[in-house]
């Protein structure tokens, strides 16, 4: 294992975002003048400890090559897969000849592009020293139901959930491991955390904040716009910069 594990950001942006009722993907919509996936990658760049972000794309995207990302020294693309968790592993596959095994992966969601440094900071500070690894998450705030068709079945306790959120960020090994074997055994994956969760190990959870939204549907674009202008407002995000700074 080496001394100082480096940190490595993984963007699964391959996904073709069908609940937006959009020709274009969700992660390539326009926020405040730019695309969706440039924002999210923007703020991991932004972190001085990330070596490099690997997103994986779509073997169909059309829009990667126009963005300002495509030629960054510090960003590497893949082409995704026809899931999520595929997409992933692409990316994870990518950093087996320059990563190592107790190396740091934050997996991020190209379509949370509200995502502050200091949440990244937050994630890196208290996961560092988890022997597993953990997620950004934020507690339920509405009394939960469970339905069966439209009748409601019962009340679920909601101190006990919280909605899984992104970076989730596990050492590399880990990962890749649980990933394959939950995919082997063709068990459900929808994020990094259930991969992990499934292979028996139980994550940390690290609460973060609820403007991390991942834009779903139409009415989400506006609330995105908000949101960044807040943080901006509120000096909790810089003027979008994706260039090298010397
Ligand atoms: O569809 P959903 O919103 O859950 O997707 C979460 C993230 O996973 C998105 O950033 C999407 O682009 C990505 N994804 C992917 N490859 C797929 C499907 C989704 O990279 N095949």
């Amino acid at each position: 294992m080496s001394l100082f594990p480096r940190y490595w950001a993984v963007v699964p942006a391959a996904g073709i975002g069908s609940r937006m009722q959009s020709e274009c993907p969700k992660q390539y919509l326009n926020l405040l003048g730019t695309p969706v996936l440039v924002h999210t990658v923007a703020t991991l760049l932004s972190h001085t400890a990330i070596t490099q972000v690997i997103v994986a794309v779509s073997p169909e995207d059309e829009h990667w090559m126009d963005t300002a990302l495509a030629e960054h020294p510090r960003v590497h693309f893949v082409t995704g897969g026809s899931t999520r968790a595929a997409s992933v592993l692409a990316a994870l596959s990518s950093l087996e000849e320059r990563a190592d095994e107790h190396d740091f992966v934050l997996v991020h969601d190209a379509a949370r592009p509200c995502l502050t440094l200091h949440d990244v900071n937050k994630l890196m500070t208290e996961v560092r020293q988890h022997p597993v690894g953990g997620i950004l998450g934020c507690p339920v705030r509405d009394t939960m139901k469970r339905t069966r068709g439209s009748d409601i079945e019962a009340t679920v306790e909601r101190e006990e959930l919280w909605h899984a959120l992104t970076p989730q960020m596990f050492r590399l090994g880990l990962l890749r491991n649980s990933l394959l074997d939950a995919l082997g055994a063709e068990v459900g994956v929808t994020d990094e955390a259930s991969a992990v969760e499934w292979a028996g190990f139980r994550p940390l959870m690290v609460t973060g904040r609820s403007d991390n939204l991942k834009i779903t549907e139409p009415l989400d674009l506006p609330l995105a716009e908000f949101y960044l202008q807040q943080q901006l407002a509120q000096g909790l995000r810089l003027p979008l910069l994706v260039e090298e700074q010397d």
